[in-house]
């Protein structure tokens, strides 16, 4: 690497397109250039920088898993820079992430711009800082302050790291390199700075708190107890004792389940957001939008374009529902910003990127429109017929129906090629989780451009097939149903609340009906039923408990009770009641139930319309299905998702299981044709592919 040398001091850059991520090749060019410095007489300090505006976005993820992990790495970088005889100040900007972080806390100093992000998202893929940050970032900011970056993987800007003592030097005008030069030369035949030479100030009560706070380590929060564990090292052993059981406890997370199952959601969402062929979507930037309906979602996703920088209008007919929105909305940004999470001039800046109208005129001019207006097909209907002739020709017209079909929604317009489902998650403005429902017109264009939409978004957008559900609700509909019969059966709602908590859901199905609202789902019920009766097995419970106004949270009564202003479930006799009475009309004995049973029966179920609907082309990968959960339904991370579990369950085993559960209680419970065929021949939803040998009868035409 040619080395530019400024004022006697060497400028060595991390260059590795498109984030600088830190492997072999990249690393080996920076060590040379170390190396080469060392003798130059002209040379009084070092300043390392990223290219392109970017230190570094951290360790190169291809090198995880591989067996000899490739060299040089991180660890071996951060020698090179400790053993460098001249000093070496890191001029920090933009993604300063992970193994970035960690080289930056390698140097002898830190320069950093304001905007300039520095964290360590290593506890998101269940690991921790394995390349020294769990050792120095103590010593530099104290165990509390480490412990927050470590624990929570948000990254904080420059000058919060800063004032936590990360970052040495805020550069606050002119360009952050002639800043870091300037301070570089001021460091000729000064003494090193290592921050493994500095004694982190003790500080057992954070590490104490820390423990309280984290997840047991069966739920999900073996890498939280590891990395606690190694900044209690970095306050109690020296340096390189800890350095060596950090790299121990690394190694141990690497090999965990645990690691595994969140590295699999973070490639397979990296997987979802590319179209069927594999390749990215084209760049495709939204600038206007309008979101019709101002109710619970269409106030949301107003707000989470607001926030991805999109000027919306929200459109309602009635001037209440709007004046109601627009409250919600300033409250809610009132709140964030309360919690100082947003400031003032940013959060004016959002609030005035949305406006409301009462006319669908709105959306004469716009790159997108959403609608969120009633769940009836008639009202549906009636709006894209409009939509269809004031919108734009090229616009994107996108349902956020959650069950309707799309088809028949794009068959009023008289451009279907335009029309997708878009189906946010409640609340819209927060939940992660985008479904992009394909119907059978749906332009590939416009699939390329939703998905373009959710990552602008910061959504993780997943193309589903249109189907009764689409690919999470229809899988949601098997698990709530058997809950509900395991209750006729003589479990009641906080024990198969409780075995879904301990499994590492944050909430059982019960208590999560609650908070949804049970009418939502008790009115689409009775407008089927009165269609079409349904068919085999039904329980009755969830129907009549909303009969007597129990809705949930919102009534103060659903699946629990509430006191007044608590949102915590309590057990309720009555609900107890009307289990024993509709088990006794339905001529069920109701037995002990054990957990085991619960969690498999539930589970099972989920796995095995799964199966369907990979085999229906419905969903294109089984990480898709494991993304929709994870994001959508907080299916645990830590398991990775539903078919992720299933493989490390045992295919083999979840279907002998569901054949026997099928013995007694009926045909439902015969194992899909996919998951029997995987099991018998060894297979994992891992290793299957469309179109692959294992995969049987395949559906290309729906992909
Ligand atoms: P909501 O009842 O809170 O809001 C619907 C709004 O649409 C009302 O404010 C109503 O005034 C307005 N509206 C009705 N007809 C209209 C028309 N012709 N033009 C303009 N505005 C009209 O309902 P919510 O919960 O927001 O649901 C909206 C849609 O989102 C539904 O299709 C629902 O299935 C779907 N959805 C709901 C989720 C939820 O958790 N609530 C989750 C995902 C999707």
């Amino acid at each position: 690497m040619p080395i530019a040398v400024r004022d006697g001091v060497a400028v060595i850059e991390i260059d590795s397109p498109p984030v600088n991520a830190l492997g072999p090749q990249s690393i080996v060019p920076v060590i040379e250039a170390l190396e080469a410095v060392q003798n130059a007489a002209a040379v009084t300090a070092v300043v390392l920088t990223g290219a392109r505006g970017n230190f570094s976005g951290g360790a190169d993820m291809k090198g995880f898993g591989q067996d000899p992990p490739p060299r040089p790495n991180v660890r071996d970088l951060i020698e090179v820079l400790e053993k460098s005889s001249k000093p070496v100040v890191a001029a920090l900007d933009g993604n300063v992430l992970g193994g970035g972080f960690e080289t930056a806390l390698g140097c002898d100093y830190r320069v950093a711009v304001a905007s300039a992000r520095l964290g360590f998202p290593e506890i998101k893929r269940g690991l921790l800082p394995g390349a020294g940050g769990t050792q120095r970032a103590p010593r530099l900011a104290g165990a509390q302050a480490a412990l927050e970056l470590i624990l929570s993987g948000e990254p904080v800007d420059g000058a919060r790291a800063t004032a936590l003592g990360l970052v040495d030097v805020l550069a606050e005008g002119g360009d952050l390199l002639d800043n870091a030069v300037a301070f570089a030369k001021t460091l000729a035949g000064a003494p090193r700075k290592r921050a493994s030479e500095i004694a982190a100030p003790p500080d057992d009560g954070a590490i104490e708190a820390a423990r309280k706070r984290a997840q047991p380590e069966a739920r999900g929060g073996l890498a939280e107890h590891r990395a606690i564990d190694c900044v209690a090292d970095a306050l109690h052993l020296p340096f390189a004792e800890g350095l060596v059981r950090e790299r121990e406890r690394f190694m141990e997370l690497i090999a965990s389940e645990q690691s595994k199952a969140r590295l699999h959601i973070f490639f397979a969402e990296r997987e979802a957001a590319k179209l069927p062929d594999g390749s990215a979507p084209p760049a495709f930037a939204v600038r206007t939008a309008t979101v019709i309906g101002g109710g619970t979602m269409g106030t949301g996703i107003a707000t989470a374009c607001a926030n991805a920088g999109v000027a919306v209008t929200l459109v309602d007919l009635a001037p209440d529902v709007i004046e109601r929105a627009r409250g919600i909305i300033a409250g809610n940004y009132a709140a964030t910003a309360r919690k100082g999470k947003l400031s003032q001039e940013e959060m004016d800046a959002r609030i005035a990127r949305i406006t409301f109208a009462t006319s669908l005129d709105a959306a004469a001019d716009v790159d997108v429109v959403i609608e969120a207006v009633f769940e009836e097909m008639g009202v549906k209907q009636d709006v894209f017929r409009k939509l269809d002739a004031i919108a734009k020709p090229g616009t994107i017209l996108a349902t956020n129906t959650s069950t309707l079909d799309i088809d028949a929604i794009a068959g009023v317009t008289v451009r279907p090629q335009d029309v997708v489902g878009m189906h946010f998650f409640s609340p819209a403005n927060v939940m992660k989780l985008l479904e992009i429902v394909r119907g059978a017109k749906t332009s590939p264009e416009t699939i390329a451009k939703a998905l373009a939409v959710a990552k602008q978004l910061q959504k993780v957008g997943v193309v589903a097939g249109n189907c009764d559900g689409f690919i999470g609700n229809r899988m949601l509909h098997q698990y709530t149903r058997e809950a509900g019969f395991l209750l006729e059966e003589g479990a009641t709602p906080q024990q198969i609340d409780g075995v879904i908590r301990d499994f590492g859901f944050p909430m059982g199905p019960f208590a999560m009906g609650d908070l949804a609202g049970l009418d939502v789902g008790w009115r689409i019920r009775r407008a089927r039923n009165a269609i079409s009766p349904p068919k085999g097995r039904y329980s009755k419970i969830g129907d009549e408990l909303c009969e007597m106004g129990r809705f949930g949270q919102k009534t103060s009564a659903g699946f629990y009770r509430y006191e007044p202003g608590s949102r915590t479930p309590v057990p309720d006799p009555v609900v107890d009641e009307v289990i024993a009475r509709n088990a006794r009309e339905a001529g069920i004995e109701r037995r002990e139930i054990s957990d085991d049973e619960i969690l498999k029966r539930c589970m099972y179920l989920l796995i095995n319309e799964a199966a369907k609907i990979l085999d229906e082309g419905i969903a294109a990968r089984p990480g898709d299905v494991d993304v929709v959960w994870v994001y959508g339904y907080a299916f645990p991370a830590f398991r990775g998702g539903p078919l992720r579990w299933a493989d490390w369950i045992g295919l083999k085993t979840i279907v002998d299981e569901m054949e026997a559960f099928a013995r007694t209680h009926g045909d439902y419970w015969t194992p899909a044709p996919l998951l029997r065929q995987l099991a018998e021949s060894g297979g994992t939803f891992g290793a299957w592919k469309r179109g692959s040998a294992a995969e049987g009868q395949a559906v290309t035409a729906h992909a």
